[in-house]
């Protein structure tokens, strides 16, 4: 980008903060090293200000990212020399919460760790959580659909928001800050935008739906023998109506091993010697409540389900410590650098015949292939790391999504869960989505931005 256009790029915007590239190259860019390729970043202080950034953009023709906490794992905020980023760290207000309503108003750029607190302070939560929360924002979330770990409770992103706020590609704002859940006044808009990775507009505020939370959580490990016996104990709990089951993460044994080994955890500290463990977390009224509940729970359904061993956390460090064994996935990052990840949802009634059949798979590939197989027992959500130090060539990268991905469509499943498509997945997208979808995903990209400024080359293709 010429020192002209980031001048006339300044003078268009005076009060936002604005870097360019030399400033970009020396700030830790997050998750993806692609996220700074950009020529400048600009971090704009509200709406307004989002809505002059894209008509600049439209006007040049440059291509504009937003990024919220760029926590992103399929390189949806991933830019490249010429483009714009547009940083939403500026719109961090939680606007309002209305505890009797149950609904927060926030602008995109808050973190869902920020949203999580202030709800807390009412007795409230937005009903979505994962493991980065510190870092990831509530835009973010929105534009990737986020799951997580109480999806199969709440549902995903998509069925938290009550409203949103969005600038079009042609500096329009999209307002729909519908903060009831009842609407049935013609298309639903908004749907548009979660999910589209930025690829429509820039989401800049959101109406987040919030629900009461149990006094306490209590946690537990359980050592089974497969999916299908966790998937018992998990409807043990789900039938209680004395407590409320808000977390059942799976970690097969590679994983587990892994994990248990990179943080260290002294032999016999956790139950941890099974082919699968359950991580459950429950909440009720007061902590011991909690606790009795997974222990009488794990004692009625032992036998039935098959249980192996388990442990009800006794102290909040010991839970803790169940859920760093789960929660650490940067340990795969450390010991495979740049290894190839994956995000898929399985039915649940064949999970332990698709993780057998991409083991085998895998295997054939290349002998040395033992995935890391870990998620979102309750939903179904898997997600697997390859044990190799990528990255991998091009052709190995598609024989693997072909191992992973195979007849998912086909059963109700989809080759990408809660982590977008970004450009890790445009080829799985052609290869594995509807091409009826593709068709008309492509016919609305044109009609909402005909001129590619929003997030180019990311999800579909433009042209
Ligand atoms: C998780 C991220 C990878 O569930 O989605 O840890
Ligand atoms: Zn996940």
């Amino acid at each position: 980008m010429s020192n002209g256009l980031l001048s006339s790029l300044r003078a268009t915007l005076p009060d936002a903060s604005i870097r360019d590239n030399a400033e970009l190259a020396t700030r830790d860019p997050g998750f993806d090293a692609r996220n700074f390729g950009a020529s400048a970043l600009v971090r704009p202080r509200d709406t307004t200000s989002v809505a002059a950034l894209v008509k600049f953009c439209a006007e040049h023709g440059i291509g504009l990212v937003a990024q919220g906490g760029r926590t992103g794992l399929a390189g949806g905020a991933a830019t490249s020399a010429g483009q714009v980023i547009c940083d939403l760290g500026g719109l961090n207000q939680i606007e309002e919460i209305d505890p009797f309503a149950r609904v927060a108003i926030v602008q995109a750029g808050v973190t869902l760790g920020a949203l999580q607190g202030a709800a807390a302070v009412h007795g409230l939560d937005p009903g979505i959580d994962l493991a980065a929360r510190g870092s990831a924002t509530i835009g973010g979330m929105v534009s990737t659909n986020a799951g997580g770990i109480m999806a199969f409770r709440n549902g995903t992103m998509r069925h938290r928001v009550l409203g949103l706020e969005a600038v079009l590609p042609d500096g329009r704002v999209f307002c729909d800050l519908t903060r009831v859940l009842k609407t049935s006044a013609g298309y639903d808009l908004k749907h548009l935008f979660i999910g589209a990775e930025g690829t429509l507009g820039i989401v800049t505020r959101v109406a987040v739906q919030l629900d009461p939370v149990a006094g306490a959580s209590a946690a537990a490990l359980v050592g089974v023998p497969d999916a299908a016996s966790a998937q018992r104990v998990v409807r043990h709990f789900l039938g209680s109506t004395s407590a409320r089951l808000t977390a059942a993460e799976i970690l097969w044994r590679n994983f587990a091993s892994l994990m248990q080994r990179a943080l260290n955890y002294s032999p016999g500290s956790l139950p941890l010697d099974a082919p699968c463990l359950l991580v459950l977390g429950l909440g009720a009224d007061n902590i011991e409540a909690a606790r009795q509940v997974l222990e009488d729970g794990l004692a009625t359904v032992w036998e039935e389900a098959g249980i192996i061993d388990g442990l009800v956390a006794s102290s909040e460090a010991q839970a803790a410590a169940m859920w760093r064994l789960r929660e650490e996935t940067e340990q795969i990052e450390r010991a495979h650098p740049m290894a190839p990840s994956f995000d898929v949802s399985v039915p649940a009634g064949t999970l332990d015949a698709y993780v057998a059949r991409i083991e085998a798979g895998l295997r054939a590939l290349d002998a040395s292939y033992t995935p890391y197989v870990y998620g979102h027992l309750a939903d179904g959500n898997l997600h697997i790391s390859i044990n190799c130090d990528g990255p991998v060539s091009h052709e190995r990268h598609a024989a693997i999504e072909d191992v992973l991905y195979e007849g998912l469509r086909e059963a109700g499943g989809s080759f990408s869960a809660e982590h977008g498509v970004g450009l890790e997945k445009r080829e799985a997208y052609e290869r594995h989505a509807d091409p009826v979808k593709r068709d008309l995903a492509k016919a609305i990209k044109a009609l909402i931005d005909p001129g590619d400024v929003m997030n180019p080359g990311k999800v579909i293709s433009g042209e």
